[in-house]
């Protein structure tokens, strides 16, 4: 596992951008998994202005999100396929072809899961999975519990991360009660795992999760596991490590 800290945000920002951009400018047709919340805005934003500088090109990525609420459609400014095209793709030169995210709108989310799991065995393994960390330990929405699904799922939201994700609906009465998440199979499958972590509110977590026990009651304690971690937090989030 390779730990890095931060001084400011604007640093960490650049930096996990950086990876990102560097494995497009060195694997043009590089297969990207993303997130979304309040983590990745920065850097997305830093991506973007790499982009606009013309620095990098992603014409040939093909991208996987972790997650979609079940009920939203890509119209619901909620849905994580609107906040993808608000905070990055609408702003950069990926191919709509290329963009892959659950779709929480569909009668049978079942299938739609099954539908993205075959998507991601077409593709075989990710390149990248950048990730952030739930308050709770959660990864993509794979949330804590006495076992973990390996595969695509259709997840109960827990109440700490409808609450946690209130914030960014106008009625937090409105926030779904179910998503769509990709299982932790093909996130540990990936060949690098990027994990960010930004704010004193999350020290406790990150540390428990990287240095604790492994188990499915902490789902990022998973990460552990994984050959290639990286893992980019700024000062509060890291002060445990120091
Ligand atoms: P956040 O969410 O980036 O909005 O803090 C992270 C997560 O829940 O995975």
């Amino acid at each position: 596992m390779n730990m890095l800290t931060f001084p400011s945000e604007a640093e960490l920002n650049e930096a996990a951008a950086g990876v990102i951009t560097d494995l497009v400018r060195t694997k043009p047709h590089a297969v990207i998994g993303l997130a979304t919340g309040g983590t990745p805005v920065g850097i997305y934003r830093t991506m973007i202005r790499s982009y606009q500088n013309g620095m990098v090109s992603y014409q040939q990525v093909t991208t996987f999100n972790l997650d979609e609420y079940v009920g939203c459609s890509v119209e619901d400014p909620q849905s994580y396929a609107c906040y993808m095209q608000e905070h990055l793709f609408r702003h950069i030169d990926v191919q709509p072809m290329n963009i892959h995210i659950p779709d929480g709108s569909v009668r049978d989310p079942e299938a739609e899961c099954r539908r993205y799991d075959e998507r991601l065995e077409a593709v075989g393994q990710l390149d990248l999975q950048l990730l952030g960390l739930g308050h709770n330990g959660h990864i993509g929405f794979n949330e804590p519990d006495h076992s973990l699904i390996s595969s695509t799922h259709v997840v109960a939201l827990r109440d700490e991360t409808r609450q946690a994700n209130a914030r960014f609906f106008d009625d937090p009465g409105r926030v779904p009660t179910h998503a769509i998440t990709m299982g932790v199979g093909a996130i540990l499958k990936a060949k690098k795992i990027l994990l960010v972590v930004k704010g004193s509110d999350k020290a406790d977590i990150v540390h428990r999760a990287l240095t604790g026990e492994i188990k499915t009651e902490c789902p990022a304690s998973l990460l552990q596991t994984h050959p290639n971690l990286v893992v980019m937090m700024d000062e509060e989030a890291g002060r445990h490590f120091r």
